[in-house]
């Protein structure tokens, strides 16, 4: 959520206060001491935050405070990073001393009496801001809340066995599948008899039906038939060895009382073994299955913890040879960690399967066939679902007995993470997998918004893409940030977030679901902006923002505040049309990241990248074949870390070689696929090579020659 995105915004500006490099600055120019103070109030406004998250949905004006806190981080990043160009600037000064011509104009502003004032008057006006929005959140009653002890992930239902299988709708020939696979051997088991569990995990995405799969299968008459014993077990993300083997027995008992007709005596029973210590559940669980043959259901696991399941593993062990457990999971290596047969992958609803369900939700028994319109509107709005039941019953239920065409018709031409979501429905369902995601994962998860849907991600670009913006980090400061930024994208497949991937060994590919991208988007919709020609409106704080439309850019549509670090064009030869919105809109702001891709026309730079040189952190250049010299203008950019450059085949050179030397702060090169470049810098025996072989990090590669 966006209040998720202040508090990791705030994060980020303390790491940088804290860093020693910032102290270092900070006293060279005296102001050491006022930083000191926004970084302790910014300590105790980062804790006052997470209690207005789980506070603002009663106040809305604690939405505006967490505005306020984000615009005067922002400011603060701003001041900080001033001190560092200054540093910059001085450093550039020494080196160009014999070319200082070239560079005048640059330092032309940099008096350093002058920078002081400006910068104490800043600093101050961010010491105030921070020291009323501190005080404002204690009169919101805002308690501060340790980090540590934060509940990630609210808790989850319980969920229960009991299904009416005829609402089950298009899941005959999953559960004929699973059905088999119960009633097979154990694959590993030894002969005679199957002494290690056999684990048949279901996985798949939030709401995509594995529960209630699970459910129809545990119902079928031919599993009372095969098993002696059936149990469900609703784990959830609690995964606590004794509670789990205590819910066992119970579950258990019950049907051994509900057979009997004897309920109340199951939960006088409950409440004796609630007390006992695991030795003794344990050897209640060994009295109880003891050469039984069970079907044990673990539904909704999220345990990431493999010793944790090996431990319960071997103490559920007691049943009669072909006993099974089955599990559903939304994570993939949890499934595999836990299985000993390959996971049962869910895949999605048919669109027909879909309809009917969606029409079950939308109307009263047989009202549909007066409103024949309307489904025809349902057949278009459940497409957005892609297979999801549960975001066909969300948006289907969101219209019960509505007959209002108008109200049809805009749920068909919304987006679903624009539709207002109850605590059940789809957005708040899936964004707990978000909320279970390490912080690293949430901010690269986020970054999929500024695509476009069904877009196809190459893996080497995503991952680049979250390097250049320095959100993937190595703990120890050695490992590779390819391998880390790899090691993401496996960890985000893990957890059903990607599709379709498509590993060629030199490449690999992936897609998002449509749901998943709306997650994205809904969880970063006051931070991220893709804009096409639907988009009305790019909100203040907006930080980054990708082209993804032509003629989609208007002057209206921009921003008035100075947010934007990012500007992106993903899409083959869009964006840069709007020559001249970008032209007056760009010298508002202080942009640090850009990314060209696929201008096949481009022959120069546009004029706006002038604009940018004070602050561009980050290039990206990618397949701009006609493109011959990158910009002039390169020289003065002074804060320019990374500079990465793909298929470019026409370009010769990065600047004049004399000039090199000015990219005081480039510290990571990447020149992939263009001839010409690798030709003149190639390591050691390129011409130029010498003008390059200092940075830190230089990455080039031969290029693959051309494809028959
Ligand atoms: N085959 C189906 N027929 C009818 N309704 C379904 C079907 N599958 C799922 N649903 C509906 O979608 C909702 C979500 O399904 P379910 O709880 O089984 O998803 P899940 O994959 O277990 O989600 P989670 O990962 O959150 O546990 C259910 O409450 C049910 O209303
Ligand atoms: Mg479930």
């Amino acid at each position: 959520m966006a209040e998720k995105f202040v508090f990791d915004i705030a994060e980020s500006l303390l790491k940088k206060l804290t860093s020693y490099a910032y102290q270092e600055v900070s006293r060279a120019y005296g102001v050491y001491e006022d930083l000191q103070r926004i970084k302790d109030t910014l300590t105790i406004v980062k804790c006052l935050l997470l209690d207005a998250e789980e506070k603002k949905n009663q106040q809305y004006a604690l939405h505006e405070w967490q505005r306020q806190i984000q615009y005067i981080c922002s400011d603060a990043e701003y001041v900080l990073e001033e001190f560092e160009l200054q540093d910059k600037r001085k450093q550039v000064v020494k080196a160009s001393r014999s070319t200082s011509m070239k560079v005048r104009h640059f330092f032309s502003t940099s008096n350093p009496l002058a920078f002081r004032i400006k910068m104490a008057h800043q600093i101050k006006d961010i010491r105030d801001r921070l020291d009323k929005v501190s005080t404002d959140g204690t009169k919101f009653g805002l308690t501060t809340i340790n980090v540590e002890s934060r509940l990630v992930v609210q808790r989850r239902e319980m969920t229960y066995p009991d299904v009416d299988a005829s609402s089950v709708i298009g899941r005959e020939s999953d559960k004929e599948e699973i059905i088999k696979l119960l009633m097979q051997p154990h694959p590993q088991g030894n002969g005679d008899g199957d002494k290690s569990l056999c684990v048949i995990p279901i996985v798949g995405i939030g709401g995509l039906g594995k529960t209630t799969l699970a459910k129809f299968v545990f119902n079928d008459k031919r599993m009372d038939q095969i098993f002696q014993l059936k149990m469900w077990v609703c784990v959830s993300n609690d995964f606590d060895i004794r509670k789990i083997i205590i819910k066992t027995i119970n579950s258990a008992t019950d049907s051994i009382f509900s057979s009997a007709s004897a309920p109340t005596s199951g939960l006088i029973h409950q409440e004796n073994i609630n007390n006992l210590d695991i030795v003794q559940v344990v050897s209640r669980l060994r009295q109880k299955n003891s050469g039984q043959k069970f079907l044990l259901v673990l539904d909704d696991v999220w345990n990431e913890d493999r010793a944790n399941w090996i431990e319960l593993k071997d103490l559920i062990k007691v049943g009669a040879p072909g006993s099974k457990t089955m599990v559903t999971t939304r994570n993939n290596s949890m499934a595999s960690m836990m299985g000993n047969v390959p996971p049962y992958v869910l895949e999605g609803l048919s669109p027909k399967s879909c309809l009917s369900l969606f029409v079950k939700w939308a109307f009263k028994d047989g009202q549909e066939e007066k409103h024949p319109n309307l489904v025809e509107i349902g057949e278009e709005i459940v497409k957005k679902c892609q297979g999801v039941p549960l975001a066909v019953r969300t948006l289907g239920s969101s219209l019960f007995s509505n007959f209002d065409l108008s109200k049809w018709e805009f749920v068909r031409d919304s987006e679903i993470w624009n539709l207002k979501q109850k605590k059940d429905d789809i957005l708040p369902a899936l964004k707990l997998s978000y909320d279970q995601m390490p912080f690293y994962l949430r901010q690269c998860f986020a970054y999929f918004s500024l695509q476009p849907k069904d877009y196809t991600f190459l893996c080497d670009d995503i991952t680049s893409l979250w390097i250049s913006l320095g959100l993937v980090q190595s703990l120890n400061g050695r490992e590779n940030l390819e391998s880390i930024a790899r090691e993401y994208i496996d960890e985000l497949h893990s957890r059903s977030f990607l599709q379709d991937v498509n590993d060629f060994g030199s490449f690999c590919v992936f897609k998002v679901h449509d749901l998943i991208h709306d997650l994205a988007l809904y969880v970063s919709r006051e931070d991220f902006v893709a804009v096409d020609s639907h988009t009305r409106n790019i909100p203040q704080q907006v930080r980054n923002i990708s082209i993804v439309e032509n003629d989609s850019l208007d002057n209206d549509l921009f921003p008035k505040s100075r947010s934007v670090r990012s500007i992106l064009f993903p899409v083959l030869g869009v964006g840069l049309e709007s020559e001249s919105v970008l032209d007056i809109w760009i010298q508002t702001l202080r942009m640090r990241n850009l990314h060209l891709e696929n201008f096949l026309e481009l022959l120069t730079f546009p004029r706006w990248i002038e604009d940018t040189t004070d602050t561009l952190e980050t290039l990206i250049v990618v397949n701009c074949p006609n493109l011959k010299n990158l910009p002039k203008c390169l020289i003065t950019m002074s804060r320019l870390k990374r500079l990465y450059i793909r298929e470019c085949p026409l370009l010769r050179r990065i600047l004049l070689p004399s000039d090199m030397h000015h990219l005081t702060a480039l510290e990571d090169l990447q020149i992939y696929d263009c001839p010409e470049l690798y030709k003149n810098y190639q390591p050691q025996c390129g011409k130029y090579w010498p003008m390059i072989a200092h940075i830190k990090s230089v990455s080039i590669e031969e290029p693959s020659g051309e494809e028959e």
